[in-house]
């Protein structure tokens, strides 16, 4: 008798056939993770997207970053797993919204987190990630006036970070970090005492205030495993979990559950399933398609950021 292929054999047969690589991001589930190429964050998987030279990107993310891989990929193939999985912060930024803003301020520079659609990010100056917004933001000269889009949390930390004033902030959030409670960060605290706080900058002020460490999702990995101490509360979605264990088995983190879900997981991410992943290998579905016209306008601002940082 035959036996059945499993779900991992099949992925990685379609995987060759198609001369694809996995991206994944650290949120997604630890067996997609398993599998990829490259496992990173929103930064270090546009500039993986940016090396590649094979036929097709199966982004394991969310929607907004396999637009981005497209971006600097026109002539590859890039699929997503499930074509659901998007962002609430892309979502509160509409484009008309955001030319409506532009047009009431036409003396500043628009600088767009990587968490835009790609309508929005043609219609800015430059772009950052968690990872890069405050070099991003330092690199303007003081005198230029800034619109900051979408992120209001990464938004006022950037400010404060970089002392800039004549920064306008759109009020979007992400739907997992925001409504992470600073009581419930208090309240574990007060449980581990021992314990550090590394924390994302999409997360409230109050949050941040109360963290050791602000960083992307790498950032936050990379901290909690090079610094002394056995115990860590992480202020992201629980996805860093899976790497965090890897890296540092003999330490402890904690996730505090938010509001929105009473879990710290992104509902987005978690669409992506290995049933998925191998479907759009094997289909090419859901695939990236970006007009030509916002495909070349988005990568200027794409590649500004890359210039700086
Ligand atoms: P990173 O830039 O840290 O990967 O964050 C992306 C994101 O969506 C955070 O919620
Ligand atoms: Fe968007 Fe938040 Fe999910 Fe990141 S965690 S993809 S910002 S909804």
């Amino acid at each position: 008798m035959l036996a059945t292929k499993t779900i991992t054999e099949e992925i990685l047969e379609w995987k060759k056939e198609r001369r694809a690589i996995l991206l994944a991001h650290h949120y997604q589930e630890p067996e997609i993770q398993d599998l990829a190429d490259w496992v990173g964050d929103s930064l270090e998987l546009a500039r993986k997207a940016r090396e590649f030279d094979g036929e097709v990107i199966a982004f394991c993310g969310v929607w907004f970053m396999a637009e981005t891989a497209k971006v600097l990929n026109p002539k590859r193939i890039v699929v997503v797993p499930d074509r659901e999985a998007g962002c609430s912060l892309v979502d509160s930024c509409p484009v008309e919204q955001l030319r409506a803003w532009k047009r009431r301020h036409p003396d500043h520079v628009v600088v767009s987190y990587i968490n835009t659609s790609i309508e929005v990010k043609a219609e800015s100056d430059i772009l950052c990630t968690s990872r890069n917004a405050v070099q991003i933001v330092n690199s303007i000269p003081p005198e230029k006036p800034i619109l900051f889009v979408p992120d209001a949390n990464l938004g006022q930390w950037v400010k404060r970070q970089t002392g800039r004033e004549n920064m306008k902030v759109w009020q979007g959030a992400c739907l997992v970090h925001a409504t992470f409670p600073a009581r419930r960060l208090a309240a574990a605290r007060a449980e581990h005492p021992g314990a550090l706080v590394a924390a994302h900058p999409e997360c409230p002020p109050q949050v941040l205030d109360q963290a050791d460490f602000v960083g992307s999702t790498s950032a936050i990995i990379q901290w909690c495993v090079e610094t002394p101490g056995e115990e860590f509360i992480v202020m992201t979605e629980s996805g860093v979990s899976h790497s965090l264990h890897r890296l540092a088995p003999h330490k402890r983190f904690y996730f505090i559950p938010n509001e929105n879900c009473n879990c710290s997981e992104c509902p987005y991410m978690k669409r992506n399933t290995l049933e998925k992943l191998r479907d759009c290998l094997r289909d090419l579905e859901p695939r990236v398609e970006i007009p030509h016209d916002i495909l070349r306008r988005a990568l200027i601002p794409l590649e500004r950021m890359f210039a700086v940082q």
